[in-house]
């Protein structure tokens, strides 16, 4: 049987492709620290369970395509609270920010088109952009200089006539990397005087922990109709079960292209919208809460990995992932030992092995993406699971 040549191209995510050595792993008794997944452990607001219980329809029906109104309001009115104002049409769901990142490819990409993406990047964009035969032209980024890539003359190197967008994570994901206003304004002005679509997935929007208020892009002028805000009711409230997300943008016929494919895909599902709107309803408070925890995380992950000899990283600025790089040759092979032939107390440890998170063949292999989003005691252990792991792999 011939399967298509995009399908062929696209690899398996780093972050899920261990799960069946994860498995076996449990079977044998072993306790696995995840440092692999973005799952947080916070409670989910029960506003969200009490929406659902409180329905009260008799048949559960297809949801309108562009999503439920009160959705697409609770979403417009969460905008306006940060100083971005939308009319409800310039909002349509989708099923987690993962489709409106798709569902934006497949709306401006065609055969060889490129999209410009800082590296080291969120795994995923590399497979949502094969599926349409675009591709992603990576953006070099340096640790030493804390990944940062708003800089006027490195995006213009990267430009040819194929260059369709630039695509962003702020803050990013899988670094950290927070964009000052300034940066912000590089990057818009950036993408208007080439006309490019300016692609920045926000979902990790509410959590910065140097204290800055992060504007999103849509409190920009100038860049309304290149700028598609990708988001999601995933992590601003730990919500990743619910797959709600949005593809929000002014430019009125990138929404009508989108909306083909939001009504092919007919909807999205009915009673996790009905419970992600009354999310929206959740006190500041929460994020506050959530904003300090995570720091905390992030601390410990930090002070943990500073002690281990050869282990080098940026501190995060912000969403709750850090690269790290480590004294190992391969941490896929290193990662596969980790399950196959090691154990400290009966436990060992996942993470997403770096090389995933790079588009340029070579680079990221001694690296891996560690996600602070266990307790810190929990991620105190993990750490100390992956020294001794790096000590014994290192001593073969
Ligand atoms: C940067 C980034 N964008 C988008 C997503 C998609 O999340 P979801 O589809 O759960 O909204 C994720 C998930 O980890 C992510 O890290």
């Amino acid at each position: 049987m011939k399967f298509s040549s995009k399908i062929e191209k696209c690899g398996y995510s780093p972050i899920r492709k261990f799960y069946s050595y994860q498995v076996e792993c449990e079977k044998q008794g072993k306790k696995i620290h995840h440092l692999n997944i973005g799952q947080p452990d916070i409670q989910t607001p029960r506003n969200f369970f009490t929406a659902v219980k409180d329905f009260d329809e008799k048949v559960v029906a297809y949801a309108p395509s562009p999503g439920i109104p009160e959705l697409i309001g609770a979403i417009r009115r969460y905008y306006e609270r940060i100083g971005v104002e939308l009319s409800d049409s310039d909002i349509i769901i989708t099923t987690g920010g993962s489709e409106a990142l798709s569902m934006s490819f497949q709306c401006i990409l065609d055969e060889g088109d490129e999209l410009l993406a800082p590296e080291p990047l969120y795994s995923n964009y590399l497979t949502f952009t094969t599926m349409t035969g675009g591709k992603v032209v990576p953006i070099p980024t340096d640790p030493a200089n804390g990944y940062r890539y708003a800089k006027r003359e490195l995006l213009e190197r990267y430009v040819t006539e194929k260059t369709r967008g630039l695509l962003i994570t702020n803050p990013g994901n899988p670094t950290g990397v927070v964009l000052t206003k300034e940066e912000q304004q590089v990057i818009a002005d950036f993408a208007r005087d080439h006309g490019l679509f300016l692609i920045v997935d926000e979902v990790y929007r509410e959590f910065v922990y140097n204290g800055q208020k992060l504007s999103s892009f849509g409190s920009f002028e100038g860049i309304e109709d290149n700028l598609i805000i990708v988001d999601s009711v995933s992590k601003r409230f730990s919500a990743c079960g619910a797959r709600v997300g949005a593809l929000i943008s002014r430019n009125k016929e990138l929404i009508a292209h989108a909306l083909k494919i939001c009504q092919a895909r007919l909807s999205v599902a009915t009673l996790d919208q009905v419970g992600a709107a009354a999310l929206y309803d959740t006190e500041e408070s929460f994020f506050e809460e959530v904003r300090a925890e995570y720091k905390k995380r992030r601390d410990t992950v930090c002070e943990e990995l500073g002690k281990i000899p050869g282990v080098s990283f940026d501190v995060p600025e912000g969403a709750f992932y850090l690269m790290a790089s480590l004294p190992v040759d391969d941490t896929d092979r290193f990662q596969r030992w980790l399950f196959t032939d090691f154990e400290t107390d009966g436990e060992t440890v996942m993470f997403a092995p770096g090389d995933g998170f790079y588009r340029s063949p070579g680079l990221g292999k001694n690296e891996i993406r560690i996600a602070y989003v266990t307790n810190s005691d929990e991620l105190r252990r993990s750490i100390r699971v992956l020294a001794e792991g790096i000590k014994r792999y290192n001593s073969l």
